[in-house]
């Protein structure tokens, strides 16, 4: 999606970076990186992928690593604004896929209150990365009729109010917890609550596709003791449902 702007040559573009191994990378984010000529990264983007951006580009560190001093939101969408206002091509370089809890909708909204030319290249997100590692279909026939995607960490950093626990103790559906490591045991707890039975397959993937990955299985009532015993460091995605017990 582009927009016509008083600033001809400079543009926004976010790319979806993956989960981390640069070989999930998509052509066009490769493209886009090699020609950029700034870079405006987040945390979780690993150094094996920024070392392919064009060398002239300036690399920008720009927040969001759970725990620890990230950049405020206005303060990103402020700076990739300005960039492109200098006339650079930005590339806005996020983990996973942009459109997948990385805040990209206030990003491009940004962008286009600017009037500055925005696209977006989509990326692997963690929860296909984490399927493909595990070798297990996330929408297998006999399990899963739905597949989705949730946030285990609102605004207050807490389980978000507003889960339709109904449709996460579906036995037919997968679930995919992003952001969610400190909220587990809440999650597990409220989804037994509503019907998902605790003997329910649950899978914890620690930095997915990198070397570094970790995987941990267990039912859903226990994954919670599981991961409090390894205590992760890297982002973590669960996976919970049926599917996961193939
Ligand atoms: C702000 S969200 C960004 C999600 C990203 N846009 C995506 O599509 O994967 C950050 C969360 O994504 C998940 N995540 C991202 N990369 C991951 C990886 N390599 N392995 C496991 N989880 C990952 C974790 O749940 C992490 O807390």
């Amino acid at each position: 999606m582009t927009s016509s702007s008083s600033f001809p040559s400079g543009r926004v573009c976010l790319v979806g970076a993956g989960p981390g191994d640069p070989d999930l990378l998509t052509l066009k984010a490769l493209k886009a990186l090699q020609s950029a000529d700034a870079v405006v990264h987040d945390m979780l983007v690993s150094a094996a992928i920024l070392a392919l951006a064009n060398p002239h580009a300036a690399l920008i560190p720009a927040g969001k690593r759970a725990g620890q001093p990230s950049a405020r939101q206005e303060e990103i969408n402020a700076l990739i604004v300005t960039l492109a206002r200098q006339g650079k091509y930005v590339v806005r370089l996020k983990s996973g896929d942009p459109g997948i809890f990385g805040r990209a909708g206030e990003e491009i909204a940004a962008c286009r209150a600017a009037n500055v030319p925005v696209s977006v290249v989509a990326g692997v997100t963690a929860a296909s990365a984490a399927a493909a590692s595990l070798g297990v279909s996330l929408t297998h026939r006999d399990h899963a009729r739905r597949l989705q995607f949730l946030t285990g960490h609102s605004r207050e950093g807490v389980l978000p109010a507003d889960i339709d626990w109904a449709g996460i103790a579906d036995p037919h559906a997968t679930t995919v917890l992003y952001m969610g490591a400190r909220t587990l045991g809440d999650f597990a707890q409220r989804a037994m609550a509503a019907g998902l039975p605790g003997a329910v397959p649950a899978v914890a993937i620690e930095n997915a596709s990198r070397p570094d990955q970790r995987v941990w299985r267990a039912a859903l009532a226990d994954m919670r003791h599981v991961l409090e015993h390894a205590a992760p460091q890297g982002p973590v995605v669960v996976l919970v449902g049926y599917a996961l017990g193939e």
